[in-house]
């Protein structure tokens, strides 16, 4: 199996994503690193543990990260999540303990003791525990397998700002840091997100799974971004950070262009916008495979099936 480490800030997506890692035989998840992003580091710390015991994998390691960006004050989205950061579906207090140590000493000493190119991080969040490895420990970027990572937008422009999507946004500076690392970058924008929807049929279909995985998906699924049927006037909401996952196990669900992407860090309305060149117009050097639509269809039923498993 495929070696990865989930940086994650559950996040009701979130949670989806790493039951949808927990599930598949193909990958290996070695750790959980959280960081503060939809909530603040306790509650995203909190929330990696209630989806582990959830998925009946208590000793899985989870590690606390960076309680905020890098420059910025931290921005939260319970607006979004709901103030547990997983409303929707009420779960127990986790028992399973935090691990020692930091998630970027985490991500460091694994990147340094497994075989270089053998360990992928798939980020559900802000950026800032991979940045401060990147920064801390230069020598573990040449051993990244590759980062997929659910963030930023195009076409489909922001969700926290007009021009930002919320993961990027959070913090800019350690977002440019892991777009600049030369590591291989897999991105899943909004472009990507907004057309994974989370309609009627497709909750029904978790909830029909008759499992506890699948009753606590299906609540939080119709939480989560609901309020986007007015926003977006979509029939479903986006399911976002699932997308990664849904890479890893199969990518041929998506398409996109290997592009170059920066990252606007100074910008007064555009902080957080990841400028995509996708008509190759800036002469700048590719630096991420950028994505821009899936097979929603095919994505459903590949997490359907999965989460169905646990
Ligand atoms: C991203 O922001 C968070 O609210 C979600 O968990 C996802 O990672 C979408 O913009
Ligand atoms: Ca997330």
């Amino acid at each position: 199996p495929r070696k990865i480490i989930i940086d994650t800030d559950p996040g009701q997506d979130d949670a989806v994503a790493i039951l949808l890692a927990l599930a598949s035989p193909e990958l290996d998840v070695l750790g959980l690193t959280c960081v503060a992003g939809n909530v603040p580091l306790p509650l995203t710390t909190r929330n990696a543990r209630v989806i582990c015991e959830l998925a009946g994998r208590p000793e899985m390691k989870v590690f606390a990260g960076c309680e905020r960006p890098l420059t910025r004050h931290l921005i939260t989205a319970e607006h979004v999540h709901g103030k547990s950061g997983l409303d929707g579906t009420n779960l127990p207090d986790p028992a399973m303990p935090m691990e020692e140590g930091h998630a970027v000493d985490f991500l460091i000493d694994t990147l340094r003791a497994q075989t270089p190119g053998s360990v992928t991080l798939c980020a559900l969040g802000p950026l800032t525990n991979l940045a401060t490895a990147f920064q801390r420990a230069p020598d573990i970027a040449s051993r990244v397998c590759e980062v997929v990572l659910m963030g930023g937008a195009y076409f489909e422009v922001g969700n926290i700002t007009p021009a930002a999507e919320f993961n990027i946004h959070v913090d800019p500076e350690a977002a440019e840091i892991v777009f600049k690392s030369g590591v291989p970058l897999v991105v899943m924008p909004l472009d990507v997100t907004h057309k994974a929807l989370t309609t009627r049929a497709r909750v029904e279909a978790f909830r029909a799974l008759g499992t506890p995985v699948g009753h606590a998906v299906a609540g939080w699924t119709d939480f989560f971004e609901r309020f986007d049927m007015a926003k977006y006037g979509s029939e479903g909401a986006p399911l976002h950070d699932p997308c990664t996952v849904a890479y890893l196990l199969q990518p041929d669900l998506f398409s996109g262009r290997h592009i170059n992407v920066e990252i606007e860090t100074r910008g007064e309305f555009t902080a957080g916008m990841t400028v995509a060149d996708w008509w190759r117009v800036s002469g700048r050097q590719p630096n991420a495979m950028f994505m821009g639509d899936l097979d929603a269809a095919g994505f459903f039923a590949l997490l359907t099936e999965r989460i169905g498993r646990l």
